[in-house]
């Protein structure tokens, strides 16, 4: 299969593409720094700076991934409008490029987030609830799911990915947590009873290539495993897995304090369940939240 990526040197993308190439697939991936792609995506892919590159080249499927970081800093208007203009306006931009392509790839599969549910509080989340809060988080994944959907007026079967937490050795939130943790000087956010649903990056990765698979796969599906988490319990096993206490509390008025509007992502939760993906017959490599910390950080402590 040819595959483009947008996204694909990050996190979850750069994963994607080591589990292509290990089964021989042409990989494309439209990049900023596209000189860069082949370092951080292996050799074989090759980086374009603009779609146009590709011309009338067959491709078989688009996997819509790139966005700038969402929790990285506080969401001032400017860092809102980027946020959006980096998922929104980019996938519009390509889909007018696919709009005015004669061949058209089979499916797109694009990006989204847990968060699009908002603040879920107790209740279960299935793919088919409707949105529950409309904060930020919930109307630019709301927004993003609604242009990658028009895709199907193209003729392309269109899957929405909605991910929880990405556990990973090498980036992402873990990553993040690791120092303060380390230095037992971790613990839970505000009152920690907020739901944290989780996926390890092999499952991530492990679901996105079966829904590239299945045929009649289309919609959204929730990226996380089964058993989603309190934030307390996750900061308890993360101190387990650390041989460390997690104990100490960032207070939610601190949150809210340093980190305005932001911090209700890490205040609220969702209690996400992966409703259509157990129902499609994937299987969970992670569903228990203790081996999936254990197995990514057996050697760092
Ligand atoms: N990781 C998670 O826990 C998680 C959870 C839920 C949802 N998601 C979503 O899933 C997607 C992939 O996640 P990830 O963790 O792999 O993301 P990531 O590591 O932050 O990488 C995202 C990619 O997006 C591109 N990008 C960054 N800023 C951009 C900007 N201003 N304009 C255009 N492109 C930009 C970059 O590609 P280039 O530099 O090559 O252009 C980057 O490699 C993201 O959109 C993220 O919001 C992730």
């Amino acid at each position: 299969m040819h595959i483009l990526l947008t996204g694909g040197t990050g996190l979850i993308g750069r994963g994607l593409c080591r589990h292509w190439l290990a089964q021989g697939h042409q990989l494309t991936v439209w990049s900023r720094s596209p000189e860069r792609v082949s370092t951080l995506c292996g050799a074989q892919v090759r980086g374009i700076g603009r779609l146009e590159e590709l011309g009338e080249e067959p491709l078989d499927a688009v996997v819509n991934l790139a966005g700038a970081p969402i929790a990285d800093r506080p969401w001032t208007r400017k860092r809102k409008t980027l946020l959006w203009a980096s998922r929104i306006s980019l996938t519009e931009q390509l889909l007018a490029w696919l709009g005015q392509r004669g061949q058209k790839p089979q499916v797109l599969i694009s990006g989204s987030a847990v968060g699009w549910y908002g603040d879920g509080g107790e209740r279960e989340l299935h793919e088919d609830n409707p949105q529950v809060t409309d904060d930020f988080a919930a109307q630019l994944c709301g927004a993003w799911e609604e242009t990658a959907q028009r895709a199907e007026a193209q003729g392309m079967r269109v899957v929405l990915v909605r991910t929880g937490l990405v556990l990973a050795r090498d980036g992402g939130f873990l990553k993040r947590l690791l120092l303060p943790f380390k230095l037992g000087l971790g613990g839970p956010l505000g009152d920690g009873r907020q739901w944290m649903p989780w996926i390890h990056l092999e499952d991530e990765i492990g679901l996105i290539d079966f829904l590239l698979h299945q045929q009649q796969a289309a919609g959204p599906y929730n990226a996380c495993a089964p058993e989603p988490v309190r934030n307390a319990d996750f900061a308890l096993a993360l101190g387990r897995a650390l041989h460390r206490p997690a104990i100490l509390p960032a207070p939610a008025f601190v949150l809210r304090a340093t980190l305005g509007e932001l911090s209700g992502l890490l205040l609220g939760g969702q209690r996400a369940l992966p409703v259509r993906l157990s129902e499609a017959g994937y299987q969970f490599r992670f569903t228990d939240l203790d081996a999936a910390l254990e197995d990514l950080l057996a050697d760092s402590h």
